[in-house]
């Protein structure tokens, strides 16, 4: 068959050079919304009167039957119908002759595959925002079991203080609630409807373009043709989103890579989350963590890969655009599976609560501690640094802890010292002393996830 644009052309096409500039390879993930588009557009020019009204039902039978026809898998898209929206409109023609191309009266593709994309976008943000929850619910649900898991919170990657396992949990939960927040309120700006803005001018026929939006369920409509059918902001504004949370789950992932190391043996990763060396038969791999931290990579990419395509671009269409579609995708697939092996992760991984402990144990991460005490008994912080900082040294070179110096030793360094040091060197004590607003302490963490059990309850 013909191009449905090739009037003007001479019909001689080379194969290459149509799978060069065709889309239909990837823009196929969009048949459903394209069919949806069309439907909407069909009973709209029917309820203008554009179209009579056989003409529209035969076109909204013959769509119809597309739709089983995809649903069913039977549907075969070609190269040479380029892309998503000329190869449903070739099946329309195969299926119900002329009155097909009466379909496309007052539209042009530029506002067909924009609205396309706002529609497909819509489904898969609103699909993430779940998952976000349902992660979210995760890391509360391991929280509350391990408000009493003494960590070793850490700065520069050294031992900083001691901290529960549950507060470090949380602080993830925290930037997973931004990124939920990030994706809910980029909603209001996909669901704007660009149908009827047609190549880049409006038309001149009397469609209804608030008819189309009630029937594609879009809240919005554009008001400027020429940016209907230029924007692609609220898909950098997905790739961005996407971009922040991966960045979360990269982080994460390379804190659990660190923690089912020999040398952590903080946590033990399920065997469904993890793989085994071809060669060497004590391995036990976290590679679905790794391919997280990975896949961030191309998240970045996508992002930086639109970015680049449009900064050029006058308006209104160019078919720059179309290498718009490729990483949207990429991204949606990637967030989406993501998010469900991270939650399957952290629901069932395995805490070595003895072993986290006794790493706080063997430290110095109580220092702040007798530092905070002499402050405590009016010594100036920064001398009361200087103290504790000098003690730290000569344990050091003794092979000794701070909880191991006598109440003698203590006192000959400070006389305000007392017996009651050693309980406050402890860990434990040292977490539940943290009441501050957004702290470590028992309390605070308990309160953090009652706020969270509540915020996901939808309260
Ligand atoms: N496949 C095209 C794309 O994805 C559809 C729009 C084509 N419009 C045009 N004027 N050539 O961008």
């Amino acid at each position: 068959m013909a191009k449905l644009w090739g009037g003007r052309f001479d019909g001689k096409n080379e194969a290459w050079i149509d799978a060069f500039g065709a889309s239909i390879t990837f823009d196929q993930k969009l048949a459903k919304q394209d069919i949806l588009g069309s439907l909407a557009h069909v009973k709209m020019l029917v309820h203008t009167g554009i179209i009579s009204q056989p003409d529209g039902e035969a076109i909204i039978g013959g769509l119809t039957t597309i739709q089983q026809q995809l649903a069913a898998g039977e549907l075969t898209f070609t190269i040479e119908n380029e892309d998503i929206h000329l190869n449903i409109e070739t099946f329309l023609h195969e299926l119900i002759g002329p009155v097909a191309g009466k379909l496309h009266t007052a539209r042009s593709r530029n506002d067909q595959v924009a609205t396309d994309m706002h529609l497909y976008l819509k489904e898969v943000v609103q699909e993430v925002i779940t998952l976000i929850a349902e992660l979210r619910e995760a890391l509360v649900l391991q929280a509350e079991a391990n408000i009493y898991t003494i960590m070793p919170g850490y700065t520069h990657l050294q031992h900083a203080q001691p901290i529960s396992f549950a507060h470090h949990l949380l602080a993830y939960y925290s930037m997973l609630t931004r990124d939920q927040e990030r994706f809910s309120e980029s909603l209001s700006r996909i669901d704007v409807m660009p149908l009827g803005s047609a190549a880049l001018a409006g038309t001149t026929f009397p469609i209804d373009r608030a008819f189309t939006a009630q029937e594609l369920g879009f809240s919005n409509i554009y008001s400027n043709s020429l940016d209907a059918v230029s924007d692609r902001d609220f898909i950098l504004e997905f790739l961005s989103n996407a971009s922040l949370l991966m960045m979360h789950l990269s982080r994460f992932c390379e804190e659990l890579i660190l923690w089912c190391s020999h040398e952590y043996q903080f946590v033990e990763l399920t065997d469904t989350f993890s793989t085994g060396s071809s060669i060497m038969p004590q391995k036990k791999n976290p590679d679905m963590a790794e391919l997280i931290r990975g896949k961030t990579g191309r998240v970045y990419g996508n992002l930086f890969g639109l970015l680049t395509v449009m900064k050029g671009l006058p308006l209104a269409y160019n078919k720059d655009f179309q290498e718009d579609k490729e990483g949207m995708f990429d991204s949606a697939e990637t967030i989406t599976k993501s998010l469900q092996i991270m939650t399957g992760m952290i629901a069932t991984m395995k805490v070595n609560q003895a072993r986290m402990q006794e790493s706080t144990e063997k430290d110095f991460s109580n220092a702040t501690e007798l530092a905070d005490y002499l402050a405590g008994k009016g010594v100036p912080f920064r001398q009361a640094h200087e103290i504790v900082g000098k003690l730290v040294s000569e344990c050091l070179s003794k092979g000794i802890y701070l909880q191991d110096v006598s109440l003698e030793d203590y006192q000959a360094i400070h006389p305000a010292i007392d017996s009651d040091i050693f309980e406050k060197l402890d860990s434990y004590t040292a977490v539940k002393n943290r009441h501050s607003y957004g702290g470590t302490g028992f309390d605070q963490v308990a309160q953090q996830i009652e706020a969270a059990k509540a915020l996901l309850a939808g309260k």
